[in-house]
């Protein structure tokens, strides 16, 4: 695990950081056809596997470059946002709050995309706990790790103020509450859904 600076805890996420990763074409990390396609996916693998998908939870939602596409596909959803950022929570209508205080509220379908690599291990390991209270259903999550720092991401473009941990470390802690379906999508252990097992990766 390497924190790559002493700043990333207290890091601003004020406008400068939604214009440069999210809306400037030169600089951002995904264009409006990289949203719909993960969405496409997202609403597919519910629908595959049964899962009726009434309330979406978006944690650290930004932008909120999932919301439009999303709901197209599932529109009897409804949607909330929340993120710690005053500067995305006053534009886009987000609650305002961390993850590691999600207290309340059942969810179908939370979103958690590229979050936890601004918490240390001690708050991300929270969060993941977090997440589990409050997931029903299906959890899509991602967040950068090592590994992708080292073979997969484009490191001109993204955001190395980070905690690296391994995907080791995700998949342990995740694992403790949720199935592991590939693709970013988990299952609550205890949701009513049915998961044939070689659909899912442990
Ligand atoms: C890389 S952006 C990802 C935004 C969005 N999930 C996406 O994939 O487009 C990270 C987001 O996490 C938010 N964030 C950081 N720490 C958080 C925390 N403890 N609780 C909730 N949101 C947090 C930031 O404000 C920022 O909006």
């Amino acid at each position: 695990m390497a924190k790559t600076s002493s700043t990333a805890a207290a890091a601003p996420f004020g406008q400068a950081y939604f214009e440069r990763y999210y809306a400037n074409r030169g600089t951002r990390v995904s264009t409006p056809a990289d949203n719909a396609r993960v969405c496409r996916f997202i609403a597919a693998y519910a629908a595959m596997i049964e899962c009726r998908v009434t309330h979406i939870l978006d944690v650290g939602a930004g932008t909120g470059r999932f919301r439009r596409p999303l709901l197209r596909l599932m529109p009897e959803a409804r949607y909330t946002g929340i993120d710690v950022s005053e500067y995305a929570c006053a534009k886009y209508g987000w609650q305002h709050r961390s993850i590691v205080d999600l207290d309340r509220g059942s969810y179908d379908l939370v979103l958690c995309h590229d979050v936890l690599q601004y918490l240390d291990n001690k708050l991300a390991e929270r969060a993941i706990e977090r997440l589990a209270e409050r997931c029903g259903g299906l959890l899509y999550f991602s967040a950068l790790t090592s590994e992708d720092w080292e073979q997969n991401c484009d490191q001109s473009l993204t955001d190395h103020d980070v905690h690296l941990r391994k995907t080791r470390w995700y998949r342990q802690r995740l694992g403790r509450a949720f199935r592991n379906l590939g693709g970013g999508m988990f299952a609550h252990r205890d949701a009513p859904l049915v998961t044939y097992s070689l659909h899912a990766i442990d």
